[in-house]
């Protein structure tokens, strides 16, 4: 079922922007396909101006070293622009390259309180997964920095998991607060759930790299069906699609659903008791046939990319988000009347 939303954004999509992002943490995965990459790539050709930035001031909220960035934006830029993300429609930048949208934070912060974000589920929920790590400033404040990429663009739709819905209020509160205190700026945003169920990795938990039960889009086909032929199943040779009983199976079965456009319960019935050797190898040639031509492209896009082609791709984009974080930053100004340094505003009172 179409939400209030899409339907409003399939009627009209130039007038809508949409800003979503990932932490570069490394490679995505299936997970990461079917819950936003291919969500993304489908506003993109709708027609909706896209924002997509790369998080990299967020990938030290919760630990001190953020790895091989470098390498890991870079995987996350041959992952996006192989499953469709076109660079002349999309813009693509890191926070680290955009000061302004940085500087956003400052006046935001002000608007919120301590306690506010000690409360946001996000970041509980994040700060107890860092074990007795001390929270850092950067944590607790990151559904604000957060705002600043979502405000900056003023973008009108944020594609979100359920797990996000806590974060976009806060940006709305954000902009609704400075609003009453300065006077318009910026614009409120709203969530788009996704549509795609949760898919979880080949141990039945939720997909994630860190626990090493994800398939990446770059996986060789041969590294696929190993990773499948060591997923998690059960006993039972009957194969029914039972997500509430059989939650790895019914799992396997969604992942193939996806892959061939087709219904789990259907792909079920066609297996009848052929039991869980055939459901994997239905589920291998699935994925590697679906992602072939994603994984050709990312090919040769690797191969492209030894020649400079992604710094420049990555620099259009930051540029492209400067001048727009720099026009927000300069309403803010006028808003806040911190336009002084410029000729006239302090000698004419
Ligand atoms: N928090 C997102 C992640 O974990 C990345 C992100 C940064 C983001 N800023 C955003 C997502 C703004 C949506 C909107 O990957």
């Amino acid at each position: 079922m179409p939400t209030d939303l899409e339907t409003r954004i399939a009627a009209a999509p130039h007038r809508f922007r949409v800003l979503t992002g990932d932490r570069p943490t490394g490679a995505l995965h299936l997970g990461h396909y079917f819950g936003t990459l291919a969500n993304r790539v489908r506003l993109q050709d709708l027609g909706v101006e896209t924002y997509l930035v790369i998080a990299d001031y967020q990938v030290i909220t919760d630990r001190d070293l953020a790895g091989d960035l470098p390498g890991n934006v870079r995987e996350l830029l041959l992952d996006q622009l192989a499953a469709g993300i076109d660079p002349a429609r999309t813009t693509i930048f890191t926070h680290s390259a955009v000061p302004a949208l940085n500087q956003l934070l400052l006046p935001l912060l002000s608007l919120i309180s301590v306690a506010e974000l000690q409360r946001n589920p996000t970041v509980k929920a994040e700060t107890a997964a860092t074990g007795t790590r001390a929270m850092s400033g950067l944590m607790l404040t990151y559904p604000v920095h957060q705002a600043a990429d979502i405000l900056f663009c003023s973008a009108t739709v944020v594609p979100v998991g359920h797990d996000q819905l806590a974060h976009l209020e806060v940006t709305r509160t954000l902009a609704r607060r400075f609003e009453e205190r300065y006077g318009p700026v910026f614009t409120l945003p709203e969530p788009l759930v996704g549509p795609a169920p949760t898919l979880l990795g080949t141990d039945g938990r939720k997909m994630s790299k860190s626990r090493g039960n994800a398939i990446e889009l770059r996986a060789t086909p041969d590294e696929t069906a190993a990773l499948l032929r060591r997923a998690r199943t059960d006993g039972d040779r009957r194969i029914t699609y039972d997500p509430a009983a059989r939650p790895e199976v019914a799992n396997l079965l969604e992942l193939a659903g996806l892959c061939l456009g087709r219904s789990p319960a259907e792909l079920a019935d066609g297996l009848g008791d052929r039991g869980a050797v055939a459901l994997k190898a239905l589920v291998t040639d699935a994925v590697n046939d679906h992602f072939a031509p994603l994984r050709r492209r990312r090919a040769e896009l690797a191969a492209d990319a030894a020649t400079g082609g992604l710094d420049e791709l990555l620099a259009r984009g930051n540029d492209h988000a400067t001048l727009i974080a720099e026009e927000k930053l300069d309403q803010v100004r006028r808003a806040m009347d911190m336009t002084y340094g410029r000729a006239g505003v302090l000698t004419s009172s």
